[in-house]
Protein backbone atom coordinates (compact mmCIF):
# COMPACT_ATOMS: atom_id res chain seq x y z
CA UNK A 1 0.00 0.00 0.00
CA UNK A 2 1.48 3.21 -0.71
CA UNK A 3 2.04 5.46 1.74
CA UNK A 4 1.13 9.53 1.79
CA UNK A 5 2.41 12.08 4.15
CA UNK A 6 -0.59 14.50 5.18
CA UNK A 7 0.12 17.87 6.48
CA UNK A 8 -2.34 19.80 8.80
CA UNK A 9 -4.37 16.12 9.16
CA UNK A 10 -5.88 17.13 12.06
CA UNK A 11 -8.19 20.13 11.19
CA UNK A 12 -11.37 19.59 9.44
CA UNK A 13 -10.76 18.34 5.92
CA UNK A 14 -7.46 16.77 6.45
CA UNK A 15 -9.50 14.84 8.98
CA UNK A 16 -11.96 14.09 6.86
CA UNK A 17 -9.56 13.29 4.33
CA UNK A 18 -7.61 10.60 6.91
CA UNK A 19 -10.73 8.80 8.08
CA UNK A 20 -11.73 8.03 4.93
CA UNK A 21 -8.17 7.18 3.33
CA UNK A 22 -8.30 4.54 6.23
CA UNK A 23 -11.32 3.32 5.80
CA UNK A 24 -11.22 3.10 2.07
CA UNK A 25 -7.36 1.48 2.25
CA UNK A 26 -6.49 4.35 -0.16
CA UNK A 27 -2.87 4.34 1.83
CA UNK A 28 -1.18 4.05 5.09
CA UNK A 29 -0.60 8.08 6.19
CA UNK A 30 1.52 9.66 8.18
CA UNK A 31 0.00 13.04 9.42
CA UNK A 32 1.86 16.69 10.30
CA UNK A 33 0.01 18.74 12.00
CA UNK A 34 1.35 21.86 14.41
CA UNK A 35 -2.10 21.25 16.45
CA UNK A 36 -3.19 24.96 16.64
CA UNK A 37 -6.41 25.90 18.14
CA UNK A 38 -7.99 24.90 14.93
CA UNK A 39 -7.11 21.06 15.43
CA UNK A 40 -8.73 18.87 18.34
CA UNK A 41 -6.15 15.48 18.36
CA UNK A 42 -9.36 13.52 19.54
CA UNK A 43 -10.64 13.65 16.26
CA UNK A 44 -8.65 10.86 15.43
CA UNK A 45 -8.64 9.80 18.39
CA UNK A 46 -10.12 6.09 17.39
CA UNK A 47 -6.91 5.80 14.83
CA UNK A 48 -4.70 5.00 17.93
CA UNK A 49 -4.32 1.77 17.61
CA UNK A 50 -4.10 1.79 13.58
CA UNK A 51 -0.67 0.50 12.25
CA UNK A 52 -1.21 2.30 8.96
CA UNK A 53 -1.66 5.65 10.64
CA UNK A 54 1.43 7.71 12.23
CA UNK A 55 0.76 11.03 13.86
CA UNK A 56 3.87 13.93 14.20
CA UNK A 57 3.24 17.45 16.11
CA UNK A 58 5.15 19.69 14.15
CA UNK A 59 5.17 22.49 11.68
CA UNK A 60 5.45 22.57 8.21
CA UNK A 61 7.97 25.38 8.39
CA UNK A 62 10.42 23.01 9.68
CA UNK A 63 12.20 21.78 7.48
CA UNK A 64 15.41 19.74 9.77
CA UNK A 65 11.60 18.01 10.98
CA UNK A 66 10.46 17.45 7.62
CA UNK A 67 13.72 16.15 6.15
CA UNK A 68 13.39 13.66 9.01
CA UNK A 69 9.70 12.48 8.53
CA UNK A 70 10.65 12.13 4.69
CA UNK A 71 13.65 10.34 5.67
CA UNK A 72 11.62 8.12 7.73
CA UNK A 73 8.63 7.37 5.90
CA UNK A 74 9.85 7.46 2.57
CA UNK A 75 6.00 9.30 1.47
CA UNK A 76 4.74 8.14 -2.06
CA UNK A 77 2.78 11.68 -2.23
CA UNK A 78 2.36 13.79 -0.25
CA UNK A 79 -0.95 16.49 0.39
CA UNK A 80 -0.81 19.80 1.86
CA UNK A 81 -3.68 20.68 4.02
CA UNK A 82 -2.20 22.70 6.65
CA UNK A 83 -3.03 26.15 6.83
CA UNK A 84 -4.52 29.17 8.29
CA UNK A 85 -7.81 29.15 7.45
CA UNK A 86 -10.27 31.36 8.45
CA UNK A 87 -10.95 34.74 7.35
CA UNK A 88 -11.93 36.50 10.37
CA UNK A 89 -8.65 35.71 11.84
CA UNK A 90 -6.42 36.83 8.92
CA UNK A 91 -7.86 40.28 8.94
CA UNK A 92 -7.68 40.85 13.14
CA UNK A 93 -3.68 38.99 12.80
CA UNK A 94 -2.47 38.37 9.48
CA UNK A 95 1.48 37.31 10.86
CA UNK A 96 0.39 33.73 11.12
CA UNK A 97 -1.37 33.61 8.05
CA UNK A 98 1.99 34.56 6.12
CA UNK A 99 4.29 32.32 8.35
CA UNK A 100 1.73 29.01 8.20
CA UNK A 101 0.77 29.57 4.35
CA UNK A 102 2.96 31.19 2.57
CA UNK A 103 6.82 30.54 4.57
CA UNK A 104 5.56 27.40 5.71
CA UNK A 105 4.60 26.03 2.12
CA UNK A 106 8.03 27.48 0.72
CA UNK A 107 10.06 25.36 3.31
CA UNK A 108 7.16 21.90 2.88
CA UNK A 109 8.32 22.42 -1.03
CA UNK A 110 12.10 22.88 -1.00
CA UNK A 111 12.24 19.65 1.79
CA UNK A 112 9.97 17.62 -0.74
CA UNK A 113 11.92 18.54 -3.51
CA UNK A 114 15.02 17.45 -2.40
CA UNK A 115 13.27 14.01 -0.82
CA UNK A 116 12.11 13.48 -4.25
CA UNK A 117 14.83 14.88 -6.65
CA UNK A 118 16.63 11.48 -4.42
CA UNK A 119 14.74 8.98 -5.40
CA UNK A 120 14.65 5.38 -6.87
CA UNK A 121 13.03 5.98 -10.50
CA UNK A 122 10.76 3.70 -9.51
CA UNK A 123 9.15 5.64 -6.63
CA UNK A 124 10.13 9.28 -8.42
CA UNK A 125 7.61 9.38 -11.24
CA UNK A 126 4.40 8.36 -9.35
CA UNK A 127 5.27 10.67 -6.84
CA UNK A 128 2.93 13.73 -6.22
CA UNK A 129 2.72 16.76 -4.19
CA UNK A 130 -0.66 17.99 -3.63
CA UNK A 131 -1.38 21.83 -2.81
CA UNK A 132 -4.94 22.15 -1.24
CA UNK A 133 -6.26 25.83 -2.11
CA UNK A 134 -9.51 27.71 -2.14
CA UNK A 135 -11.85 29.68 -4.87
CA UNK A 136 -10.60 32.88 -2.56
CA UNK A 137 -7.69 33.23 -4.52
CA UNK A 138 -10.07 34.41 -7.81
CA UNK A 139 -11.44 37.21 -5.68
CA UNK A 140 -15.41 38.30 -5.59
CA UNK A 141 -17.88 37.39 -8.28
CA UNK A 142 -20.59 39.93 -9.35
CA UNK A 143 -24.48 38.68 -9.61
CA UNK A 144 -24.63 37.27 -13.07
CA UNK A 145 -20.77 36.76 -13.18
CA UNK A 146 -19.83 33.46 -14.50
CA UNK A 147 -18.27 31.01 -12.28
CA UNK A 148 -14.51 30.58 -11.70
CA UNK A 149 -12.95 28.56 -13.86
CA UNK A 150 -8.62 27.29 -13.69
CA UNK A 151 -7.72 30.25 -15.23
CA UNK A 152 -9.37 32.80 -13.81
CA UNK A 153 -7.27 35.50 -13.15
CA UNK A 154 -5.79 35.73 -9.22
CA UNK A 155 -7.33 38.32 -7.88
CA UNK A 156 -7.28 37.95 -3.51
CA UNK A 157 -8.64 40.22 -1.26
CA UNK A 158 -7.98 39.72 2.45
CA UNK A 159 -4.93 38.29 3.65
CA UNK A 160 -5.78 34.86 4.41
CA UNK A 161 -6.99 34.59 0.47
CA UNK A 162 -3.18 36.90 -0.60
CA UNK A 163 -1.80 34.39 1.64
CA UNK A 164 -3.30 31.38 -0.10
CA UNK A 165 -2.37 32.60 -3.71
CA UNK A 166 0.90 33.24 -2.79
CA UNK A 167 1.25 29.31 -1.65
CA UNK A 168 -0.53 28.42 -5.14
CA UNK A 169 2.15 30.74 -6.89
CA UNK A 170 5.45 28.91 -5.37
CA UNK A 171 3.27 25.28 -6.26
CA UNK A 172 3.12 26.29 -9.82
CA UNK A 173 6.64 27.92 -9.72
CA UNK A 174 8.13 24.83 -8.31
CA UNK A 175 6.52 22.32 -11.18
CA UNK A 176 7.49 25.27 -14.42
CA UNK A 177 11.04 25.79 -12.78
CA UNK A 178 11.71 22.34 -11.43
CA UNK A 179 9.37 20.01 -13.23
CA UNK A 180 8.30 18.86 -9.34
CA UNK A 181 5.48 17.13 -9.79
CA UNK A 182 2.74 19.64 -8.40
CA UNK A 183 -0.67 19.38 -8.50
CA UNK A 184 -3.36 22.08 -7.26
CA UNK A 185 -6.83 22.56 -5.86
CA UNK A 186 -8.84 25.27 -5.29
CA UNK A 187 -12.44 24.36 -3.68
CA UNK A 188 -15.11 26.38 -2.32
CA UNK A 189 -16.81 26.59 1.10
CA UNK A 190 -16.39 23.24 2.73
CA UNK A 191 -19.13 21.98 5.18
CA UNK A 192 -19.18 18.53 7.36
CA UNK A 193 -18.47 16.81 10.34
CA UNK A 194 -15.49 18.15 12.30
CA UNK A 195 -15.80 21.96 11.20
CA UNK A 196 -13.87 24.36 13.88
CA UNK A 197 -16.94 26.46 15.25
CA UNK A 198 -15.31 29.76 13.98
CA UNK A 199 -16.44 28.98 10.15
CA UNK A 200 -20.16 29.86 9.38
CA UNK A 201 -22.35 26.34 9.49
CA UNK A 202 -21.01 25.05 12.98
CA UNK A 203 -21.24 28.29 14.50
CA UNK A 204 -24.44 29.06 13.95
CA UNK A 205 -25.67 25.26 15.01
CA UNK A 206 -24.11 25.44 18.16
CA UNK A 207 -24.99 29.14 18.93
CA UNK A 208 -28.51 28.01 18.07
CA UNK A 209 -28.55 24.94 20.37
CA UNK A 210 -27.36 27.53 23.16
CA UNK A 211 -29.90 29.70 22.29
CA UNK A 212 -26.90 32.75 21.16
CA UNK A 213 -27.64 35.45 18.61
CA UNK A 214 -27.14 34.34 14.85
CA UNK A 215 -25.01 36.27 13.65
CA UNK A 216 -25.02 37.10 10.03
CA UNK A 217 -22.37 39.98 8.67
CA UNK A 218 -24.37 42.43 6.35
CA UNK A 219 -27.05 42.29 4.25
CA UNK A 220 -27.18 37.95 4.56
CA UNK A 221 -27.25 38.23 0.50
CA UNK A 222 -23.11 36.97 0.19
CA UNK A 223 -23.14 33.63 -1.83
CA UNK A 224 -21.04 30.91 -1.34
CA UNK A 225 -20.33 27.28 -3.10
CA UNK A 226 -21.25 24.41 -0.19
CA UNK A 227 -19.19 21.78 -0.68
CA UNK A 228 -19.55 18.58 1.34
CA UNK A 229 -16.42 17.57 3.02
CA UNK A 230 -16.40 14.05 1.38
CA UNK A 231 -17.47 14.71 -1.78
CA UNK A 232 -14.07 17.07 -1.36
CA UNK A 233 -12.20 14.32 -0.53
CA UNK A 234 -13.12 11.88 -3.22
CA UNK A 235 -11.88 14.55 -5.60
CA UNK A 236 -8.85 15.52 -4.13
CA UNK A 237 -8.20 11.51 -4.08
CA UNK A 238 -9.10 11.25 -7.70
CA UNK A 239 -6.82 14.69 -8.92
CA UNK A 240 -3.62 12.49 -7.01
CA UNK A 241 -4.22 9.03 -8.21
CA UNK A 242 -5.17 10.18 -11.95
CA UNK A 243 -3.96 13.63 -12.60
CA UNK A 244 -1.06 15.23 -15.57
CA UNK A 245 1.13 16.83 -13.33
CA UNK A 246 1.49 20.85 -13.12
CA UNK A 247 -2.85 20.95 -13.33
CA UNK A 248 -4.97 22.86 -11.17
CA UNK A 249 -8.56 21.74 -10.49
CA UNK A 250 -11.83 23.77 -9.52
CA UNK A 251 -13.91 21.61 -6.67
CA UNK A 252 -17.17 22.65 -6.34
CA UNK A 253 -20.32 21.78 -4.84
CA UNK A 254 -23.02 23.16 -7.52
CA UNK A 255 -24.41 24.77 -4.63
CA UNK A 256 -24.61 28.28 -4.32
CA UNK A 257 -26.83 29.51 -1.34
CA UNK A 258 -27.05 33.13 -0.11
CA UNK A 259 -25.81 33.27 4.33
CA UNK A 260 -29.14 34.00 4.87
CA UNK A 261 -30.59 31.04 3.31
CA UNK A 262 -28.01 28.82 4.69
CA UNK A 263 -28.64 30.02 8.14
CA UNK A 264 -32.48 29.90 7.68
CA UNK A 265 -32.04 26.08 6.47
CA UNK A 266 -30.22 25.13 9.52
CA UNK A 267 -32.56 26.62 11.81
CA UNK A 268 -35.24 24.96 10.15
CA UNK A 269 -33.54 21.28 10.50
CA UNK A 270 -33.11 22.45 13.94
CA UNK A 271 -36.74 23.08 14.72
CA UNK A 272 -37.46 19.86 13.92
CA UNK A 273 -34.64 17.46 15.63
CA UNK A 274 -33.89 19.80 18.54
CA UNK A 275 -37.15 21.84 18.75
CA UNK A 276 -37.19 25.19 21.40
CA UNK A 277 -40.47 26.98 22.51
CA UNK A 278 -39.33 29.61 19.79
CA UNK A 279 -38.38 28.80 16.32
CA UNK A 280 -34.55 29.24 15.93
CA UNK A 281 -35.02 31.43 13.34
CA UNK A 282 -35.67 34.31 16.26
CA UNK A 283 -32.19 34.02 17.26
CA UNK A 284 -31.18 35.30 13.75
CA UNK A 285 -29.23 38.48 14.31
CA UNK A 286 -27.38 41.02 11.26
CA UNK A 287 -24.45 42.35 12.75
CA UNK A 288 -21.64 44.57 10.94
CA UNK A 289 -20.14 43.44 8.20
CA UNK A 290 -16.56 41.67 7.64
CA UNK A 291 -14.39 44.71 6.12
CA UNK A 292 -14.08 43.46 2.59
CA UNK A 293 -16.42 41.05 2.37
CA UNK A 294 -16.52 38.75 -0.81
CA UNK A 295 -19.87 38.99 -2.57
CA UNK A 296 -20.15 36.05 -4.27
CA UNK A 297 -18.04 32.77 -5.08
CA UNK A 298 -18.82 30.53 -7.38
CA UNK A 299 -17.09 27.50 -8.95
CA UNK A 300 -17.35 26.01 -12.40
CA UNK A 301 -15.71 22.45 -11.77
CA UNK A 302 -16.66 21.25 -15.52
CA UNK A 303 -12.92 20.39 -16.04
CA UNK A 304 -12.70 17.76 -13.41
CA UNK A 305 -15.77 16.43 -14.45
CA UNK A 306 -14.54 15.86 -17.85
CA UNK A 307 -10.87 14.91 -17.10
CA UNK A 308 -11.48 12.77 -14.36
CA UNK A 309 -15.47 11.61 -14.18
CA UNK A 310 -15.78 13.57 -10.69
CA UNK A 311 -18.60 15.87 -10.03
CA UNK A 312 -20.94 16.36 -6.22
CA UNK A 313 -23.01 13.38 -5.14
CA UNK A 314 -23.82 14.94 -1.61
CA UNK A 315 -27.19 17.49 -2.00
CA UNK A 316 -27.28 20.79 0.29
CA UNK A 317 -29.97 20.10 2.19
CA UNK A 318 -29.17 15.98 2.56
CA UNK A 319 -25.62 16.89 4.00
CA UNK A 320 -26.68 19.75 5.83
CA UNK A 321 -28.80 17.25 8.01
CA UNK A 322 -26.03 14.46 8.05
CA UNK A 323 -23.74 17.74 9.39
CA UNK A 324 -26.17 18.80 11.81
CA UNK A 325 -26.83 15.40 13.13
CA UNK A 326 -23.16 14.89 13.51
CA UNK A 327 -22.89 18.00 15.71
CA UNK A 328 -25.66 16.97 18.17
CA UNK A 329 -24.10 13.19 18.46
CA UNK A 330 -20.77 14.56 19.53
CA UNK A 331 -21.56 16.97 22.42
CA UNK A 332 -17.45 16.16 24.13
CA UNK A 333 -15.94 16.94 20.59
CA UNK A 334 -17.54 20.34 20.99
CA UNK A 335 -16.73 20.79 24.68
CA UNK A 336 -13.38 20.37 23.90
CA UNK A 337 -12.77 22.82 20.56
CA UNK A 338 -15.02 25.07 22.65
CA UNK A 339 -12.71 25.49 25.78
CA UNK A 340 -10.15 28.22 26.34
CA UNK A 341 -8.99 30.41 23.32
CA UNK A 342 -12.01 29.65 21.75
CA UNK A 343 -14.35 32.10 24.38
CA UNK A 344 -11.27 34.95 23.88
CA UNK A 345 -11.86 34.51 19.48
CA UNK A 346 -15.38 35.15 20.22
CA UNK A 347 -15.05 38.09 22.26
CA UNK A 348 -12.71 39.79 20.04
CA UNK A 349 -14.74 38.93 16.85
CA UNK A 350 -17.94 39.16 17.87
CA UNK A 351 -17.62 41.58 21.00
CA UNK A 352 -17.13 44.90 18.52
CA UNK A 353 -20.20 43.75 15.81
CA UNK A 354 -23.36 44.00 18.51
CA UNK A 355 -25.48 46.35 16.73
CA UNK A 356 -27.43 45.27 14.80
CA UNK A 357 -27.92 46.90 11.73
CA UNK A 358 -31.65 48.10 10.90
CA UNK A 359 -32.89 45.95 7.78
P1 LIG B 1 -8.46 23.91 9.48
O1 LIG B 1 -8.17 25.30 9.94
O2 LIG B 1 -9.65 23.21 10.02
O3 LIG B 1 -7.22 22.97 9.76
C1 LIG B 1 -5.91 23.35 9.48
C2 LIG B 1 -4.97 22.37 10.17
O4 LIG B 1 -3.63 22.75 9.85
C3 LIG B 1 -5.08 22.37 11.70
O5 LIG B 1 -5.13 21.06 12.20
C4 LIG B 1 -3.80 23.07 12.14
O6 LIG B 1 -3.32 22.61 13.41
C5 LIG B 1 -2.85 22.71 11.02
N1 LIG B 1 -1.76 23.69 10.87
C6 LIG B 1 -1.85 25.04 10.87
N2 LIG B 1 -0.63 25.59 10.73
C7 LIG B 1 0.25 24.56 10.62
C8 LIG B 1 1.65 24.47 10.44
N3 LIG B 1 2.41 25.57 10.36
N4 LIG B 1 2.21 23.26 10.37
C9 LIG B 1 1.47 22.12 10.49
N5 LIG B 1 0.14 22.14 10.67
C10 LIG B 1 -0.46 23.34 10.74
O7 LIG B 1 -8.53 24.03 7.90
P2 LIG B 1 -9.43 23.20 6.87
O8 LIG B 1 -10.76 23.84 6.79
O9 LIG B 1 -9.30 21.77 7.17
O10 LIG B 1 -8.67 23.55 5.51
C11 LIG B 1 -7.67 22.68 4.98
C12 LIG B 1 -7.12 23.33 3.73
O11 LIG B 1 -8.18 23.56 2.80
C13 LIG B 1 -6.47 24.69 3.97
O12 LIG B 1 -5.32 24.77 3.19
C14 LIG B 1 -7.51 25.69 3.50
O13 LIG B 1 -6.91 26.86 3.03
C15 LIG B 1 -8.19 24.92 2.39
N6 LIG B 1 -9.59 25.29 2.16
C16 LIG B 1 -10.53 25.14 3.14
C17 LIG B 1 -11.86 25.48 2.88
C18 LIG B 1 -12.95 25.29 3.89
O14 LIG B 1 -14.10 25.60 3.59
N7 LIG B 1 -12.67 24.78 5.07
C19 LIG B 1 -12.22 26.00 1.63
C20 LIG B 1 -11.22 26.16 0.66
C21 LIG B 1 -9.92 25.78 0.93
P1 LIG C 1 -16.81 31.48 6.66
O1 LIG C 1 -17.40 30.21 7.15
O2 LIG C 1 -15.94 32.27 7.59
O3 LIG C 1 -16.05 31.15 5.29
P2 LIG C 1 -15.42 32.16 4.17
O4 LIG C 1 -15.23 33.50 4.76
O5 LIG C 1 -14.14 31.48 3.88
O6 LIG C 1 -16.39 32.14 3.02
O7 LIG C 1 -18.00 32.43 6.20
C1 LIG C 1 -18.94 32.02 5.22
C2 LIG C 1 -19.84 33.20 4.95
O8 LIG C 1 -20.61 33.48 6.12
C3 LIG C 1 -19.08 34.48 4.64
O9 LIG C 1 -19.80 35.21 3.66
C4 LIG C 1 -19.08 35.24 5.96
C5 LIG C 1 -20.40 34.81 6.58
N1 LIG C 1 -20.41 34.76 8.07
C6 LIG C 1 -21.46 35.40 8.76
O10 LIG C 1 -22.35 36.00 8.17
N2 LIG C 1 -21.45 35.31 10.13
C7 LIG C 1 -20.49 34.67 10.83
O11 LIG C 1 -20.52 34.66 12.07
C8 LIG C 1 -19.44 34.00 10.09
C9 LIG C 1 -18.35 33.26 10.81
C10 LIG C 1 -19.45 34.07 8.71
Amino acid sequence: MQTFLVTGGVGFIGSNFILKAREEQWANIVNLDKLTYASNPQTLAHLQDDLGYHFVRGDIGDIELLRNILEQYQPDSIINFAAESHVDRSILSPQDFIQTNVVGTFQLLEASKAYWEKLSLEKREPFRFLHVSTDEVYGSLGPTDPAFREDSPYTPNSPYAASKAGSDHLVRAYYHTYGFPTLTTNCSNNYGPRQFPEKLIPLIVLNALNSKSLPIYGDGQNVRDWLYVEDHCEAIYQVLQRSRIGETYNIGGNNEQTNLTVVEKICAILDELAPKPNHHSSLITFVKDRPGHDRRYAIDCSKIKRDLGWEPRENFDGGLLKTIQWYLKNPTWVEQVQSGTYQTWIQQNYGERKVALSH
